[in-house]
């Protein structure tokens, strides 16, 4: 090989490895995106899931991929923009939270009649629908994860 060649061959093999690299560094689970919604339930949480199936709460509400949307927020992420506290607040006494709200049997169902460990359970289901920042349903003002 003329020395010309040697620098062009060289170059090639260079640039092969780089992309091949890049290649490589986008298969791996750093680069890909975080999902947008996660859900961390503990046991509580999951009882409440139960409640929340039972209560038909996704014929307004979407979350995990199921209900409705435009009648009522989606609530995927509801537990990164409220804490916990506010949701059992709101599934109590929800007027002192949202005045004129839903809730308070004028659409939606009302949360004064629920027994309180079914709001106990629902406050953990909901609180462990989180949003990650890419998700469109990631709160400006996102509250404290573990509240
Ligand atoms: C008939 C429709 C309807 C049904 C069924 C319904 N909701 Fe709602 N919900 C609404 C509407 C409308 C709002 C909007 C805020 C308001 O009016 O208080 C709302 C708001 C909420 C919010 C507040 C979200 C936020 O961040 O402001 C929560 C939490 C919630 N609902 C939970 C539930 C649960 C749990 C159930 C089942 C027990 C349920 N909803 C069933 C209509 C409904």
């Amino acid at each position: 090989m003329k020395l010309g060649e040697k620098i062009m061959f060289g170059f090639a093999v260079i640039v092969v490895i780089a992309a091949v690299g890049k290649g490589y560094r986008q298969f791996t689970a750093e680069d890909r995106p975080p999902p947008k919604n996660y859900y961390e339930f503990d046991e509580t949480g999951l009882q409440g899931h139960l409640v929340y199936r039972k209560m038909g709460c996704n014929s307004c509400h979407r979350a995990m991929g199921t209900g409705e949307v435009g009648v009522a927020p989606v609530l995927d992420g509801v537990g990164t923009r409220r804490t916990r506290d506010w949701l059992h607040q709101y599934l109590t006494d929800p007027e002192t939270l949202v005045p004129g709200t839903a809730h308070h049997g004028n659409l939606g169902p009302d949360f004064r009649l629920l027994e309180e460990t079914d709001r106990v359970k629902l406050a953990a289901f909901l609180s462990g629908l989180r949003a990650n920042p890419n998700s469109p349903n990631y709160p400006i003002k996102p509250v404290s994860s573990d509240s």
